[in-house]
């Protein structure tokens, strides 16, 4: 089964993404664009893993208080546009202590250095396009609870389903 572990966005937080994926396109910038059902933040990315039940065992083990998210810009990396959040130590720390029990527990994980993202859209195909002309309508939430999600291929792409998620 293939895993990762993510926060969900609110429905407020998936407009200000829409409302920029709308102006990506009135751009003409072609990619494969994430649909609103998909929008999340990854904290951990797993891949192949069949003990999902484990998963959730160690991460019933981070221990946090609710805190605030802000999206508040734009960026890039070389083939995905997305939004980006204001720095949070709360997220630092709360993705800290989850790969610290994932480690500690032999679950695999990508151990890329965590660069918080939500994928607007990936595949992207604009060489040379002025970047700076693009905002997103600043959007905040209370994080309390993250999720174990399961991704597998639909016939119109990724489809991803919580299988069980973590309460503050
Ligand atoms: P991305 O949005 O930057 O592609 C499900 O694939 C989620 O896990 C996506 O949010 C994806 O990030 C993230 N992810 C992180 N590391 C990954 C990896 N090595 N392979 C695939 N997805 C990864």
């Amino acid at each position: 089964m293939r895993l990762f572990i993510a926060i969900g966005l609110t429905d407020e937080m998936k407009d200000s993404i829409e409302a920029v994926q709308d102006k990506l396109r009135a751009q003409r910038i072609r990619g494969n664009y994430t649909v609103r059902e998909n929008m999340h933040l990854t904290l951990a990315f797993i891949g192949e893993f069949n003990d999902p039940d484990r998963v959730l065992e160690v991460m019933e083990n981070v221990r946090f208080k609710p805190f605030t998210l802000k999206m508040n810009h734009i960026g890039t990396f070389p083939d995905v546009w997305w939004a980006g959040l204001e720095d949070s130590e709360e997220l630092t720390a709360l993705v800290k202590s989850l790969r610290h029990e994932l480690a500690e527990a032999g679950i695999p994980f990508d151990k890329k250095k965590f660069t918080p993202h939500i994928t607007m859209l990936r595949k992207r195909v604009d060489p040379d396009r002025n970047e700076a002309g693009l905002n997103i309508d600043p959007t905040q939430m209370t994080v309390d609870h993250f999720s174990l999600m399961l991704s597998t291929r639909g016939k119109n792409g990724m489809i991803y389903t919580e299988l069980g998620r973590v309460e503050s």
